[in-house]
């Protein structure tokens, strides 16, 4: 039966990857990772997490299997950090949350959930959006469409094409909508953005399907929440993806959380139990570490503080980043203005260069980064940024 299968080509980022290692060259740069690096290269494990993981480990009596919804306090803590403790929807039991493998498991959860309440259910995702959500969302069944997101001249969301395609949509069909630190162009939504597509999801009984991966990696964990909050507020469905992954640096331990808000508490209840029970088909249980980790640091005030200013730091280096490569081609005299960078947020931006340039910077500079020239800011540190400056306006 497997003759059927052929041989697959190695995923585009994994290819890059391996390229990365195989390179002796002792100037390599790797700005293709999705993962955030601290100034020495590495991708740390915070401090709360190393406390809180302590604290569990001393604590902890059995292994047998957590509930099919995951880890109820971390389930509780999730909501309250991307709703709010006190935000309507939560007080009037409209919110339905497992806790799933990672945000992918979420995305594969929810899709399958969506799948399930409407076989016909079409998603629109932003071009481009992150690659993995074509076979998270498409093998639920789910029918996948793409609308009209980056302008890649303007390095800027192209936000009346994207109203304007929404504008033609029927109600009930569902919009993806990165809720911060759009992967992988860093252009987000403004406030005043989010009002106006919060406005036209009402008007035309779109749902939103917000995937919010990086949350405190934009500007802080209440206001990456901003969008969350006010669709959740303003409308009667809304499905909400996150993932411990970034902002806890939880990876390899697969954190994140499915939040479904239902139009009545009654609706909720039957949510609930399809959620657990989609859960329960493809997985059955979900893994304990990470999410006791994430559960114990967002029900303890004093681990809760730490992970903030710990957050903050990263979320200042990111930044940080983002300000130094701008001033660093500048004042190499680049033919381009890449200010942009300086304004977008999370670890994401595209240089705008041509397929070639990325070429030329892997193969004659060992500058590493996806074909798109989507770079990681985070692979920038002190020691490597003029070399990488330098590298970029070589090949300009
Ligand atoms: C936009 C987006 N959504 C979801 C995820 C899922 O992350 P994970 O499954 O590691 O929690 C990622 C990870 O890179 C992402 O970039």
């Amino acid at each position: 039966m497997f003759e059927k299968l052929e041989l697959l080509a190695p995923d585009a980022i994994i290819g890059i990857m391996a390229l990365f290692r195989e390179d002796q060259a002792p100037n390599k740069v790797d700005l293709s990772v999705g993962v955030y690096q601290d100034d020495t290269g590495n991708t740390p494990v915070m401090e709360c997490v190393k406390r809180a993981e302590r604290q569990i480990v001393d604590a902890q009596t059995t292994k047998t299997y957590v509930g099919i919804a995951g880890n109820m306090d971390f389930n509780r803590g999730m909501e309250k950090l991307l709703f709010g403790a006190d935000h309507p929807v939560l007080a009037a039991g409209r919110v339905a949350t497992v806790q799933s493998p990672g945000g992918s498991g979420g995305l594969c959860v929810a899709a399958h959930l969506l799948h399930r309440a409407n076989p016909d259910a079409r998603i629109w995702l932003s071009a481009p959006s992150w690659p993995n959500h074509l076979p998270l969302l498409g093998l639920a069944g789910l029918r996948l469409e793409s609308y009209p997101y980056y302008d890649y001249d303007a390095h800027a969301v192209d936000f009346d094409a994207m109203m304007a395609c929404f504008e033609k949509l029927d109600a009930g069909e569902l919009v993806l909508i990165h809720g911060c630190c759009h992967n992988p162009c860093g252009a987000d939504l403004s406030q005043v953005q989010w009002q106006a597509l919060t406005d036209l999801c009402e008007r035309r009984g779109v749902i939103p399907f917000i995937d919010l991966a990086y949350q405190g990696l934009a500007e802080s964990l209440e206001a990456d929440a901003y969008g969350v909050r006010l669709m959740a507020e303003r409308l009667p469905e809304v499905v909400v993806v996150s993932s411990c992954s970034k902002n806890l640096g939880l990876y390899r331990e697969r954190t994140g959380a499915v939040c479904v808000v239902s139009s009545s508490p009654e609706q909720s209840k039957a949510t609930a139990t399809n959620l657990a029970n989609v859960a329960r088909g493809i997985y059955s249980m979900p893994p304990d570490h990470g999410a006791a980790i994430a559960g114990q640091i967002l029900n303890d005030e004093a681990l809760t503080a730490l992970w903030v200013e710990e957050l903050d730091e990263v979320r200042r280096r990111i930044n940080g980043l983002r300000d130094l490569i701008v001033a660093k081609l500048a004042e190499r005299g680049a033919p381009r203005d890449f200010s942009f960078i300086a304004n977008e947020r999370g670890m994401f931006s595209f240089l705008g260069i041509s397929k070639e340039q990325v070429i030329r910077l892997r193969e004659e500079f060992h500058v590493y980064m996806l074909e798109s020239s989507r770079i990681n800011l985070a692979g920038i540190n002190q020691a490597n940024v003029d070399y990488v400056a330098d590298s970029i306006v070589a090949v300009l």
